[in-house]
């Protein structure tokens, strides 16, 4: 099995003001004091607090993320906000084709598609983000919906370096609710094997995929170390510094992720 270096990511939603960055600082101090060099650490603030975030994180080794971007560079498009634009601001990632994003605002596989190329185009990290809604879970169209998403959402050309993927079950998002580590181990192995044929060149053995939906201190040692699970995408329990580090500190000792 080829060893992949885990990430945990924070994705901080619309949550957080000025105030908030205390909590990075914690999380930058505790890391500080006591690292776990087995895992990566990122963290997606809102786009208003990308340039203090940046200013907080640097050289902490904690990565800076975007929750979303426009797939222009520049242009007439009130609101949105480039992926250059992250890049200036401080940013290495964004988060592309979120549930919230697709059910909120319509986004399609071919939006989430374009969105990806600009990541790469800014020299951003896409983090893809797939998962089926309940209705789709119950009728038992997971595999048939994360497949057509992988096909659509992902550009051939995406490379470990610069793409991850996360799995996000939408009924697991901020429910509480988790699949069983028996259906988190199949569907990352069916996402290993669709990125096998998505991509060009053989590089879906490396590339991180991660879970999201639910992962919290209590649960993160579990659902962590499913085969093909090579870290989180975490929501509300990315918000506080205690929780985000402890679900960090789950790969001490532990090592890389299959
Ligand atoms: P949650 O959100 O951890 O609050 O369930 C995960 C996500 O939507 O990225």
């Amino acid at each position: 099995m080829t060893a992949i270096r885990p990430l945990v990511a924070g994705n901080w939603k619309m949550n957080g003001l000025g105030a908030s960055l205390g909590e990075l600082e914690a999380l930058r101090e505790r890391l500080a004091q006591k690292p776990v060099p087995e895992a990566d650490a990122m963290v997606c603030p809102p786009a208003t607090l990308l340039t203090r975030a940046a200013q907080v994180l640097a050289g902490s080794g904690i990565a800076l993320g975007a929750q979303d971007c426009h797939p222009l560079a520049s242009g007439a498009h009130t609101g949105d906000i480039s992926a250059e634009m992250l890049a200036d601001a401080g940013a290495t990632a964004v988060i592309v084709g979120h549930s919230e994003r697709r059910i909120d605002h319509g986004e399609t596989d071919v939006l989430v598609h374009a969105k990806a190329l600009a990541a790469y185009r800014a020299g951003l990290t896409a983090i893809i983000c797939i998962g089926e809604t309940e209705a789709e879970h119950r009728d038992g169209s997971t595999l048939d919906v994360l497949n057509r998403q992988l096909q659509g959402s992902v550009p051939r050309q995406a490379r470990a370096a610069d793409t991850v993927i996360a799995y996000e079950p939408v009924w697991a998002i901020g429910s509480g609710l988790t699949p069983t580590l028996a259906d988190v181990a199949e569907v990352h192995g069916f996402i290993r094997g669709v990125l096998g044929q998505v991509l060009d060149g053989g590089a879906a053995g490396a590339m991180r995929i991660l879970y999201g939906g639910s992962v919290k201190p209590a649960n993160a040692g579990e659902l962590l170390f499913v085969p093909n699970v090579n870290g989180a995408l975490v929501g509300g329990a990315s918000l506080n510094a205690a929780d985000f580090y402890a679900m960090l500190e789950v790969y001490r000792g532990r090592g890389r992720s299959g």
